[in-house]
């Protein structure tokens, strides 16, 4: 999952953090001296505290402290006497901040996340840091949501809510598609993709496939179709798992939807840039397009993970969605379950402590060529 929104996930983060600055312990748990080795960890949030608690409960042969704030040169001090940090955080890993560890002997550093865009990778190749990553944390979360929206949207769950709120409880015309009469299109068999058709085919989904890298036992149980445009004329579901690149983006436009059978349902919790938005919107006023389940959008950032209630709203085009009775909008939630934060934190400690102990980490991110 190297292509996360690593924006939003900071966003995430810093919302989270200022939520919880109150509650958990600062500046930091300090340590005790008694000659073992030791893990210091920066901006842990509140619903990440009980999970260190966890890992440091497994491994008292390591001393664990902690505090919620970022690291930055004038923070890297609470770490003084740790062997590494544990860290995840928007705020830049500039080389300042580097430094400041490195002065103090630091140079393991366990990343709770996937991306490594915010660090001064030159500066760290140059003091020697060895850093890790959590590069899969929970497929399954994404998997889920995905599943849960295609669902909803084909039981027009969000009409019927409306209808039984406001007091309308007559069942026509609100008639649901059962999934087992779909043929499900996935687009990317990798670790989300691979878990989005097992759930599918558990509700009884034929699921067909398209990858440009097949994996070679789903390539045995003939779940491939050749291209793309197979896919399109097969699928009554289309569903995309694959990280936006140049080449792909805006994969799915006015070209590929008019390829697709009538009465399509799309779904999107992968990047927002996979997706032309606007002719998804001409494809949903048409009656081309069923539903639509957004969790990406390809402008949410500033957008997403933001309290709009008691402001002017910035997008038109996302209101416009957003109150669509067959669009399912999220914002870039798909990922944040309790299961997922959970382990981005034991994997990064993890991997902390190998690096520690000097031994390889499991999920070592490459910063020969920084
Ligand atoms: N909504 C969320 O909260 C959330 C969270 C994590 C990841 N994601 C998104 O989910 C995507 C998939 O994650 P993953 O962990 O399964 O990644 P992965 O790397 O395991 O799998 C991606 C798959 O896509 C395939 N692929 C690449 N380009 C393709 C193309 N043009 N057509 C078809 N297949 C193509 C690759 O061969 C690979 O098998 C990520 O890239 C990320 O954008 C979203």
């Amino acid at each position: 999952m190297a292509d996360i929104n690593e924006d939003l996930i900071r966003e995430v983060v810093k919302q989270v953090l200022a939520e919880s600055k109150s509650q958990v312990d600062s500046p930091s748990k300090k340590f005790n001296s008694n000659g073992k080795k030791r893990i210091f960890a920066f901006s842990i949030r509140k619903d990440e505290e009980p999970y260190v608690k966890e890992w440091a409960k497994a491994h008292p042969h390591i001393e664990v402290g902690y505090t919620d704030e970022l690291l930055s040169p004038e923070t890297a001090k609470y770490a003084k006497g740790a062997d590494g940090v544990v860290v995840y955080q928007q705020l830049s890993y500039t080389a300042d901040t580097l430094q400041a560890l490195a002065d103090q002997g630091i140079t393991k550093m366990s990343l709770r996340n996937v991306g490594v865009d915010n660090i001064d990778l030159a500066k760290a190749k140059e003091l020697g840091f060895e850093i890790t990553n959590v590069p899969v944390y929970s497929p399954n979360a994404i998997a889920e949501h995905a599943a849960i929206q295609t669902a909803r949207i084909l039981r027009q769950t969000k009409v019927l809510d409306a209808k039984i709120e406001s007091g309308d409880l007559r069942w026509a015309p609100t008639i649901g598609r059962e999934v087992r009469d779909q043929t499900v299109g996935v687009i990317g068999t990798g670790h989300i993709g691979r878990v989005f058709m097992q759930i599918m085919e558990g509700f009884g989904a034929k699921v067909i496939a398209f990858d440009p890298f097949k994996n070679p036992e789903l390539e045995k149980q003939g779940y491939y179709v050749d291209s793309l445009d197979d896919l399109y004329a097969q699928a009554d579901v289309i569903s995309l798992h694959v990280p936006a690149t140049k080449e792909n983006t805006h994969m799915i436009n006015r070209n590929t939807i008019a390829k697709m059978k009538d009465d399509v349902v799309l779904v999107n919790c992968s990047r927002g840039a996979l997706v032309d938005t606007d002719a998804v919107i001409a494809a949903l006023d048409s009656g081309k397009v069923f539903g639509f389940v957004m969790d990406t959008y390809e402008d949410e950032v500033g957008i997403f993970n933001d309290d709009w209630q008691h402001k002017a709203f910035p997008d038109e085009r996302l209101a416009n969605l957003i109150h669509r009775s067959n669009v399912l909008v999220t914002p870039h939630t798909a990922f944040y379950t309790t299961h997922a934060v959970r382990n981005m934190v034991l994997k990064a400690f993890d991997n902390n402590c190998e690096l520690i102990n000097g031994k390889p980490a499991d999920t070592p991110v490459d910063i020969s060529q920084a």
